[in-house]
Order: structure tokens, then C-alpha cells, then sequence
């Protein structure tokens, strides 16, 4: 069923097909080809892990610690494009019959979601091969996914256009420019960011499209429902940034004082609330529809609840 009212805009799908065609990437032929990762170097640059604000750590505990946080980085990706599948999936609905182009570009960014997933998966265990024993990634993707997906997809589909803008954000600002990184490490961010381009073109596309299907209550319903998700994503950071601390000290070669370890903590929460929440919500292109799709009141009653976070 098409929307009555709503200009659906096919030639921004087509492109967004032109896109997906001309950068489509194979897991083993193209990103992976039979490497391993290299341990001896970071794998998260210190612009998006924050590492060099932990002054007391030397540098073989800042790579250390960015390897524990690029592991966790990359999981994140494979957890959140569970959901991210599965909205998308959901919104073709809408583009079911009819001119077929928009149904193609989503199917493409559902179908590259599924492989991210596969590639994340594949990198965990290579990860794990070159690591001590004792890591954990806590979130489960399913029960997450589950969560997140009763409430409205307008909730939603801000949430997966704020994580696909910090996605390419922290690969051009930070991952692309870093000398010093492991090669298949930033390979992998490199082939992800080539298809993520459209996905954010494709949010773009599908929350204002969403958004003129609610009435004002309705709007101001998804605007708590987004504020409550947020909050549970703070939840998952916390525990996260927490339990890869507790190992980061487990396997590194000194022991710290509680100070240092809470300093450590504070350290990584913040730098995964950054990566998580901040770097996307402040983005300019999220800033731009969000500010186009709501009012100044609401705006006011999330930027109140984003600022506990700090
Ligand atoms: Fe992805
Ligand atoms: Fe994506």
C-alpha cells in the first residue's frame, strides 16, 4: 500500500542503487584475503576511543585497551544491525507494489545488513583467536532487538539514522586518517563505511516518510518512546563500558589503584556515550531532520533528558 499524500522520491533510490551496485564487497575476497589482525598496533583510533585522555596508562596499556574497545566496537555493529534488519524489512512494506525502486534500495540495505552482521561475527572470532580468555559482550541481539522494535517505528528509524550518520562520521574523521592501525582492522571499517553511505540516505528518506503518517499525540508518544530507548541504550554502554574495563585489568601486566581503575571507567563510559549516542545526535544531518521533524518543545524535552547522560 502507497501512502495517499506522500511523494515518494524514487530517483534518491535509484541512486542509492547506483550506489550499492558499484561498491557491493565480497567478505573474504575483498575485506578479509586471508589476513589476521595485527596485535601489535591500536585498533580503534584515539579520536573515537579517547584513550590518550587516560594519561597514567603507557602505551602498550593504550593499545591494549584500544584493541578491548575496537573488539567491543565491532560487536556493537553486528548487535544493532539486528534491529536496523529488521525495521528496514518492515518499512518495505509500504513500497510493495507500485513503482519498484524503493523496494530494491531497501532490500539492498537489508541484505548488506545481513552480511555486516556475518562480517562482524567472523571478526569476533578472529578477535578472540589473537586475545586472552575473559572478554564479554553482553547484549543479546535478539532480546534487544525485540525491545527495541515495540515501539513506533518514527523511534526507531531516528535511533538507526543517528548510529548509520556516526558510522560514517567516525570512519572519515578518525579511522581513515589514522596511520597507526591494524590493516584489516581499518579495512573492515573502510568496506563498511563504502556501504553505509546510502543507509543514512535511505533513513533519510523513510523517517520523514514515516513521520507524515503521525499526528501531533503520536509524534509526542515516539518522542518518549525515543527518550526511554536512549536510556536503555545508556544502560547497555554502562554495563559494556564496565565489563570491558574489569577485563582490561584483569589481563594487563600491573595492577591499578581503585582511583585509577574508576578514573579508567569514567574514561570509557564517556568515550562509549560519545560513540554511541553524542557523535550521531549532534551530527549535522541528524540535527537538520530532527529539528525539521519536531518542535522546539520536544526538542527541549530530549535535550533535558540527553543531558543526565553527562
Ligand atoms: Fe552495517
Ligand atoms: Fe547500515
Amino acid at each position: 500500500m502507497q501512502l495517499k499524500n506522500y511523494h515518494i522520491d524514487q530517483q534518491s533510490y535509484a541512486k542509492c542503487i547506483e550506489v550499492s551496485k558499484r561498491v557491493r564487497w565480497d567478505i573474504d575476497n575483498d575485506v578479509i584475503r586471508g589476513r589476521e589482525f595485527d596485535f601489535s598496533q591500536k585498533f580503534l583510533p584515539d579520536g573515537i576511543s579517547k584513550v590518550e585522555q587516560l594519561q597514567f596508562l603507557n602505551d602498550d596499556e593504550k593499545r591494549l585497551l584500544s584493541q578491548i574497545q575496537g573488539r567491543t566496537y565491532a560487536n556493537m555493529f553486528g548487535f544493532v544491525e539486528r534491529f536496523i534488519t529488521a525495521k528496514v524489512l518492515e518499512t518495505t512494506r509500504d513500497h510493495w507494489l507500485g513503482d519498484q525502486t524503493a523496494l530494491e534500495a531497501l532490500i539492498r540495505f537489508s541484505d548488506e545488513e545481513l552480511k555486516h552482521q556475518e562480517l562482524f561475527r567472523r571478526i569476533e572470532t578472529m578477535m578472540a583467536d589473537g586475545m586472552p580468555e575473559g572478554y564479554k559482550f553482553l547484549p543479546d541481539p535478539d532480546a534487544v532487538a525485540a525491545a527495541v522494535l515495540k515501539n513506533s517505528t518514527w523511534a526507531v528509524l531516528a535511533l538507526i539514522l543517528e548510529i548509520e550518520l556516526f558510522t560514517q562520521e567516525h570512519y572519515k574523521q578518525s579511522i581513515e586518517p589514522e596511520k597507526n592501525l591494524s590493516d584489516l582492522y581499518k579495512d573492515i571499517f573502510l568496506f563498511h563505511w563504502k556501504e553505509e553511505t546510502t543507509h543514512a540516505m535511505m533513513d533519510e528518506l523513510e523517517w520523514p516518510r514515516e513521520d507524515s503518517k503521525l499526528s501531533a499525540e503520536e509524534r509526542d508518544h515516539a518522542i518518549d518512546e525515543l527518550i526511554a530507548i536512549v536510556a536503555d541504550v545508556d544502560g547497555i554502554l554502562q554495563n559494556q563500558s564496565a565489563a570491558d574495563v574489569d577485563y582490561f585489568t584483569k589481563v594487563c601486566d600491573r595492577s591499578f589503584t581503585d582511583d585509577e581503575v574508576q578514573h579508567i571507567k569514567d574514561g570509557v563510559l564517556k568515550a562509549y556515550r560519545w560513540q554511541y549516542i553524542f557523535s550521531g545526535v549532534e551530527h549535522p544531518r541528524f540535527q537538520k531532520l530532527y529539528n525539521d521533524l519536531t518542535t522546539e518543545d520536544q526538542r527541549q524535552h530530549i535535550s533535558a533528558a540527553l543531558a543526565t547522560l553527562n
